[in-house]
């Protein structure tokens, strides 16, 4: 096959040839995860060539240099003309070589990466290698051959779980279910990849003849399906993943690998794969992938800021947000105390995280020592003495500005020198918590989202005072204990609430005029959201949102509003699924919110009182006010500098508050929506409602004119 130079973007050798005696060895160098771009490309057919030229290389070898396999396609080059080579004719060109290939997989072997060593005739993985084939998670499907060789090495319904998913196998189980023929321990690949290929050449010389075909002229386990399984993944998939696209082409290309000749087989991928690739979400989806990743690179803040070691951590209050962030610190390893001046908070929160814990275990995603060296990692204590040697500490006790100043006033006294000292508050001043303290540099918030040991969100919330030091450290640690951390300003709700503030505002009118929360709730639902509006609240619990409100009120804050049909439900102890009743009610150990005439008592009387007469609100109204004041308010925080960037909050979104993530995020949606369209409907609902909600942020403004968002 003809070959293009075998340079990457940078000018390297991305791929290079060699002979280690009889076996030659082709190795991929491409920092930082040996992405299959297009100079990968062109480079494996050059060196394979080579390879096959070569007399004395009886064997081929594929390895990677660095810290991992090809960990898939270059998603960067998705989107743009394809750019020969093309994956599917980089694994053809392996799969007809004339010489046996292994693969040796250390770190991920993912998506692309997989499929080429899927066309390899024989795959030896290190101990901790991984595998799997993670395309649907970008909207995907596997298009190099995978879902046509996958189901021929492990049947199709294991393939079918690991494509479906995009969730990959350990090397032991990849062993079991036959995606891989060895797992070698060495300390590099290359020495386990020699000793594997040195091994098949002797059982060929010693069978007198080929010991292996490829993958693609086996049929394996493939007979034999059970005819229902198709059937049975559609009708999964619908109840689970309505809204989502390339799940059901998975189906639709495995089922292919069952029904078909491999050449036919491949051909219906590429179809569905093409396909895929040209739905909004595959693009959507990719934003996603790419903006998890942007928000760690804080504008401003020196990528040499120096970082402080976080050996110890302290969490103060042990409430349902405590109790989560001490799990979330011995997940990734981190000694905690956990604080509280209430002994029985502090054996309840224990309990809980045991039984956290165990349920893990019992699904077999922990063992019981992993339980056991968590539990071992928490120390409960009733003495705020005990954090003094703690090198970050959490507060998380009750949200009332009094009781947070006072707390940090005892951590200012009490805690070493150069302590990291942060809030988990949700929406109060971090400035006027820094200044209860003489070392307002060393504060910050640290704003987990409920359940802290669950959602991935981080809002990381610089105050005027906060160092870059510490900034970069809290950002670190968010990384290290698995968190998407996102640095913020200060400001009422920060970014996340502050955006979900006004939904709720607009969600409580659009109540109020007569939609149900039921309708509402429907069509948030319908957008892709896991919860609607109401039902986040239930589970949020409404006892928090009333407090915050009365905090507000009691301020004298010119905007909070006037007691509602919320504050209603708070008072008669409507508290969310917690107590079994809010907007909804909810049976004995249920979390299905069921509606509740009760409440519609409770918001017919609040309309009367209001002298509103009820009117039928339509579902387009409910999507394009619940959804556009949200844009509005994005805009003006970027306005304000609180947010950086707008994929700072399309993963805000996106990590914390559950925004579709096949639609990209909030701002990346908005301009798939039509920032035009966004803008005349804002200056509308101004128009029509006065509101300061509504009133236009001049960025949207911007934004309509230039037609997309820049940055
Ligand atoms: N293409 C391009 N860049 C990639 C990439 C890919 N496939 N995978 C990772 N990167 C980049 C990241 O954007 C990041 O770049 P920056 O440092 O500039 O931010 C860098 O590599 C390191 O990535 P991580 O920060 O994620 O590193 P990690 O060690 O935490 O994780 C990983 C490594 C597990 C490989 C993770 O990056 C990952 O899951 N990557 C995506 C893998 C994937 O989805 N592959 C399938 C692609 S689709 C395909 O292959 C099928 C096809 O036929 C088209």
């Amino acid at each position: 096959m003809a070959s293009p130079a075998p340079t990457d973007a940078a000018g390297g050798l991305p791929v290079t040839y060699e002979r280690h005696g009889r076996i030659g060895v082709i190795t991929v160098d491409h920092p930082p995860v040996n992405a299959v771009s297009q100079g990968v490309r062109g480079g494996l057919v050059a060196a394979l060539d080579e390879g096959l030229a070569d007399l004395a290389a009886e064997a081929l070898l594929l390895v990677c240099a660095g810290r991992t396999f090809m960990a898939g396609a270059d998603i960067r080059e998705f989107g743009k003309a394809p750019a020969p080579p093309t994956l599917p004719e980089v694994v053809a060109w392996l799969d007809a070589a004339g010489k046996p290939v292994t693969a040796a997989i250390h770190g991920t072997a993912l998506g692309g990466g997989l499929e080429i060593a899927l066309a390899c005739h024989f795959r030896v993985a290190l101990p901790g290698a991984r595998l799997g084939l993670p395309e649907v998670k970008l909207g995907l499907l596997p298009g190099a051959g995978g879902t046509q060789r996958l189901p021929r090495l492990v049947g199709p319904e294991k393939a079918l779980d690991m494509i479906l998913s995009g969730d990959p196998v350990g090397a032991e189980e990849a062993l079991a279910i036959g995606l891989v023929d060895a797992v070698e321990d060495a300390d590099t690949p290359l020495e386990a990849g020699l000793r594997a290929a040195e091994r098949l050449l002797d059982r060929r010389r010693l069978a007198g003849r080929d010991v292996l075909v490829p993958v693609s002229a086996r049929s394996g386990r493939i007979t034999g399906t059970d005819p229902a399984l198709f059937a049975r993944r559609r009708a999964e998939l619908a109840a689970k993943t309505p809204h989502l696209f390339s799940p059901h082409r998975i189906v639709d290309a495995v089922e292919a690998a069952v029904t078909l000749p491999f050449a036919d087989g491949t051909a219906r991928e590429r179809a569905l794969f093409l396909e895929c690739m040209a739905s909004p979400q595959r693009a959507g989806l990719i934003h996603a992938f790419f903006a998890e990743r942007e928000v760690a690179k804080v504008p401003g803040l020196p990528t040499e800021a120096p970082l402080r070691t976080i050996g110890r951590t302290a969490v103060v209050g042990a409430g349902t947000m405590g109790t989560g962030i001490a799990m979330c610190f011995a997940n990734a390893g981190l000694p905690v105390l956990l604080q509280d001046s209430s002994t029985d908070a502090l054996a309840r929160a224990t309990a809980t995280i045991r039984r956290n814990y165990e349920t893990t275990a019992r699904k077999g995603r922990l063992t019981m020592e992993q339980v056991e060296g968590r539990m071992a990692l928490i120390r409960p204590t009733p003495s705020l003495d005990d954090v003094a040697g703690a090198d970050l500490v959490v507060e998380a006790a009750f949200e009332s500005m009094d009781v947070k100043r006072a707390v940090f006033r005892s951590l200012d006294a009490i805690c070493k020198p150069g302590a990291i000292l942060a809030t988990n508050t949700s929406t109060l001043d971090i400035d006027a918590i820094a200044q209860a303290t003489t070392r307002p540099d060393d504060v910050l918030g640290l704003h987990f989202f409920s359940p802290a040991q669950v959602m991935r969100l981080l809002e990381v919330v610089r105050g005027a005072g906060t160092s870059d030091t510490v900034l970069a450290t809290a950002m670190a640690l968010a990384r290290k204990i698995g968190k998407v951390g996102v640095a913020v300003g200060n400001c009422h709700g920060f970014v996340g609430n502050r955006i979900l503030h006004q939904r709720g505002c607009e969600a409580m009118a659009l109540v109020g005029e007569g939609a149900s929360p039921q309708q509402v709730d429907r069509v948030l639902t319908e957008f892709g959201f896991p919860l609607g509006h109401f039902a986040m609240t239930d589970l949020a619990g409404l006892d928090v949102g009333w407090r915050i409100r009365q905090e507000r009120r009691k301020a004298g804050d010119p905007e909070a509003e006037a007691p509602d049909w919320l504050d209603v439900l708070a008072e008669r102890g409507r508290h969310g699924q917690k107590t079994g009743a809010g907007v909804y009610r909810y049976e004995a150990g249920s979390r299905v919110p069921l509606p509740d005439p009760e409440v519609d008592s409770v918001i017919a009387e609040d309309r009367r009182r209001r002298g509103i007469t009820p009117r039928i609100v339509a579902d387009e109204d409910v999507r394009e006010r619940c959804l556009y004041v949200m844009v509005n308010e994005a805009a003006k925080i970027l306005d304000e500098g609180v947010a950086a960037r707008p994929v700072d909050i399309d993963a805000i979104w996106l990590h914390g508050y559950g925004f579709p993530s096949w639609r990209g995020g909030l701002l990346f949606w908005a301009g798939q929506e039509g920032l035009r369209r966004i803008a005349a409907a804002v200056e509308r609902h101004a128009r029509r409602t006065g509101s300061p909600r509504w009133q236009p942020s001049p960025r949207l403004l911007r934004w309509a004119e230039a037609g997309s968002i820049p940055g």
